[in-house]
């Protein structure tokens, strides 16, 4: 850290500063207890940082905000750091002289009355969305966003991420959740609208704008989230099919038949393999397949009655309880833990049209293997897996094999998903991971907008420098 006026025993007034804003227990700059704030769920992503900070309240996020303005120290917002793009941890190439302090949210726990009239809920930052939806479902409501990291995945993560997750096709992304939002700016300013009203037409929707901003703009401190009706669910089955065009086609048929269908989610046998040595789960089906379409529908009996019988679900497994959905759901949910197991995987989060997806996986095992091992093709195969939110096109492509310090793969998938119409987030977002590739998604004049809001909501590049806009 340099201090504002050059002082360089800036790092130890910084400490004392923060300490004195939210007490010494809260910041930690011991190298044990900092560890676990400054390397990320997929162990990729890793930078060093003076301490983490663990403000209690929007006004100690304020104070945390001027000190690191003071002696230009990057601020690097986290919720529960399972974000898969490099966003929540400081960057592993230092921060150009900077100092970097971790702003931990997982303190702001406050969680408000369900409002059953408006269906709605004021929730802080650092909630759980497991808690969160336990917290709905006790009075009788659902909320919308559900993801395989929800015991520590955070509501400000999820926001500043616009996290997407299982049940997108029937809710929406977090974005379609937020009502309003208190959030602290770079200049320690507070904006807070928490009403919730749902009808409120005011200029700018700030909430709205920091919805994947990835904490590049603010830090979320609180939320007003929408709730949904209770609904439970009639039906998961996982069905063998005979690929990725079969499993588009399988997850059509049945929301025409279904308009309840809230999980449509694909899987490959590779993936269900290495799924079943990590867990010791038997074959999901009696005759294995090439590919698995594992779909979820909430409605009646009779629906779910008048699904089972279609004769494109001969080949598939059906629960109707929590404990067999459950065991259904861990062949999808569980693909992450055991691909990770391997060791550290090249992730990549694309969406395709659908009327595209089976050409684009046709076309990605060779696009990797000439990506990874050169225009010879000489080397060790890579391992590819693919699996991810088939209704919403969205594919996650994992790769095995490559020096996960080189991108080479990763730019041939999102170039790929490009060609075909695609997106190089789907739902991850951008992090540190995917910035020099921005422009695969988004033209020259929408990049230029977006450094526009950055540079006059942030004008000294305060918040999470390097993230979602390249340096
Ligand atoms: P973090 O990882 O701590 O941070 C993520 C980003 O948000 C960073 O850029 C950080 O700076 C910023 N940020 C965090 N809190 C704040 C705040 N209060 N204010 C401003 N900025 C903030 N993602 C999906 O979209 N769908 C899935 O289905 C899904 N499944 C997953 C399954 C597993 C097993 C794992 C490990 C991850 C999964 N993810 C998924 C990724 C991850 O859970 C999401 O990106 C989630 O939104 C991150 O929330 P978090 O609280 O952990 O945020
Ligand atoms: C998922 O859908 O399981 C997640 O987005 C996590 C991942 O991509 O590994
Ligand atoms: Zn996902």
């Amino acid at each position: 850290v340099t201090a504002a006026d050059g002082e360089p025993s800036g790092a130890r007034g910084l400490l004392r500063d923060l300490a004195r804003e939210v007490g010494d227990e809260h910041v930690l700059a011991e190298p044990d207890l900092l560890a676990g704030y400054t390397t990320d769920w997929t162990r990729r992503y890793a930078g060093g940082a003076l301490c983490a900070v663990r403000p209690g309240s929007a006004g100690q996020v304020a104070a945390v905000l001027r000190a690191c303005a003071g002696y230009s120290a990057a601020v690097v917002p986290q919720g529960g750091n399972t974000g898969l793009v490099g966003g929540s941890v400081p960057p592993g190439d230092g921060s150009r002289g900077r100092g970097v302090v971790v702003l931990s949210t997982r303190r702001l726990r406050d969680l408000g009355p369900v409002d059953p009239l408006a269906a709605q809920v004021t929730a802080g930052a650092g909630v759980t969305i497991a808690d969160l939806r336990a917290h709905a479902a006790a009075a009788g409501l659902a909320y919308g966003v559900n993801l395989a990291s929800r015991e520590s995945a955070t509501v400000g993560g999820t926001i500043a991420t616009n996290a997407g997750g299982i049940n997108t096709i029937r809710y929406g992304a977090t974005r379609s959740q937020l009502l309003g939002i208190e959030a602290v700016l770079a200049d320690g300013s507070i904006v807070s609208r928490l009403s919730g009203l749902a009808a409120d037409n005011v200029g700018y929707d700030l909430a709205q704008l920091l919805a994947g901003s990835e904490g590049t703009l603010a830090v979320i401190t609180t939320a007003r989230l929408r709730l949904w009706p209770a609904e439970p669910a009639a039906v998961t089955l996982l069905a063998g099919v005979d690929g990725i065009a079969a499993a588009a086609a399988l997850h059509a048929e049945i929301r025409a038949l279904a308009p309840g269908l809230r999980a449509a989610e694909y899987v490959e046998a590779a993936g269900v393999e290495l799924v079943r040595e990590l867990t010791g789960l038997p074959a999901p089906l009696s005759r294995p397949a090439p590919a698995y379409l594992l779909a979820e529908i909430s409605g009646s009996a009779d629906e779910a009655e008048r699904l089972a019988a279609l004769p494109s679900l001969a080949r598939a497994a059906v629960a109707m309880d929590a404990a067999g959905r459950a065991a259904l759901w861990a062949y999808r949910e569980r693909h992450t833990e055991a691909i990770s197991a391997l060791g550290i995987p090249h992730k990549m989060d694309v969406a395709v049209p659908l009327a595209r997806i089976a050409a684009f996986r046709a076309e990605l095992d060779q696009a990797v293997r000439a990506a990874a091992n050169g225009a010879g093709g000489a080397g060790p195969a890579p391992r590819v897996f693919v699996f991810g939110h088939i209704g919403a096109g969205n594919l996650h492509v994992n790769v095995l094999g490559p020096d996960p310090a080189d991108g080479t793969v990763d730019e041939a998938v999102m170039r790929l998903a490009a060609v075909h119409g695609g997106t190089i987030s789907a739902e991850h977002g951008i992090g540190r991971a995917k910035a020099g590739l921005l422009h695969l998604s988004r033209s020259p004049a929408e990049i230029a907008a977006m450094r526009a809001v950055k540079a006059a909501l942030d004008p000294g590049d305060l918040l999470n420098p390097g993230v979602l806009l390249p340096g």
